[in-house]
């Protein structure tokens, strides 16, 4: 009788509904959702503090949003951040692992450097994140929900705190099938394969014209179903 109820609670902790809903590291400062990345204008927004979040909601999809300084050995009074924002779709195995396979063409990195303030490097980001465990339990701190995520090499990220029980994302379909949209200026980098995109180009007005061509595009169809 035991068995079959530690069993019982066991299949009940291992489920994925356990993930759903927003996580945030303690500075609390970095939330998934449209206050960290902006789809329409493809912009990332830096928060004030560093930190990392998730999102999961119910139906398989994640957000990921991550922000960290980097130290400037050559020039210490000028630490760099790097912020990264994905969303895709995530699955939980039977052993427990997690696996987070993101919508490719939306992943979005900026490498900044507050002693210069041009060469903030905007490019696309794609990264599958595996994890060999996670659990969610309360905090006897905080006495709140807290989720930890291992890495497949053991190591652990830092630890997260329920934000919002309600994951706050932003929509869960591709944002930007044409992003950046400047096949013309944007270079390749043959090492990383991103794509480099100075800020000018970012604000470029030539965004609201790949905009136009989806709105209209979308338009069309819409009016070509009904
Ligand atoms: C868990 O299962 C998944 C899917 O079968 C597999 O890809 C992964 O390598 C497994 N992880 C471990 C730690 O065994
Ligand atoms: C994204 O990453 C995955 C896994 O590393 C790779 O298979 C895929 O080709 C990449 N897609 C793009 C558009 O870079």
């Amino acid at each position: 009788m035991f068995l079959i109820w530690s069993l019982l609670v066991t299949v009940v902790l291992a489920n994925a509904n356990d993930l759903v809903g927003t996580w945030t590291t303690k500075s609390r400062q970095v939330i998934t959702g449209p206050g960290f990345y902006d789809p329409l204008n493809d912009k990332l927004l830096e928060p004030n503090l560093t930190g990392i979040s998730y999102s999961f909601d119910k139906d398989g999809n994640y957000e990921s949003a991550y922000y960290r300084a980097i130290s400037n050995p050559a020039e210490p009074k000028c630490p760099g951040g790097i912020m990264q924002w994905q969303h895709g779709s995530y699955a939980v195995f039977a052993n427990g692992s997690l696996t987070l396979t993101p919508i490719a063409v939306d992943g979005r990195q900026l490498l900044s450097d507050p002693c210069k303030k041009d060469t903030g490097h905007y490019t696309r980001f794609n990264a599958t994140e595996r994890f060999k465990a996670y659990s969610v339990g309360i905090d006897k701190y905080h006495g709140t929900k807290r989720l930890e995520l291992t890495r497949t090499d053991g190591s652990k990220v830092h630890p997260m705190f329920i934000a919002h029980e309600q994951p706050k994302m932003l929509p869960t379909s591709t944002l930007n099938p044409n992003p950046t949209g400047h096949k013309a200026k944007r270079e390749a980098r043959a090492d990383t394969g991103f794509y480099l995109i100075s800020r000018d180009q970012l604000i470029n007005p030539n965004r609201w014209w790949w905009l136009g061509v989806l709105m209209t595009s979308l338009g069309g169809a819409a009016f070509f179903y009904s």
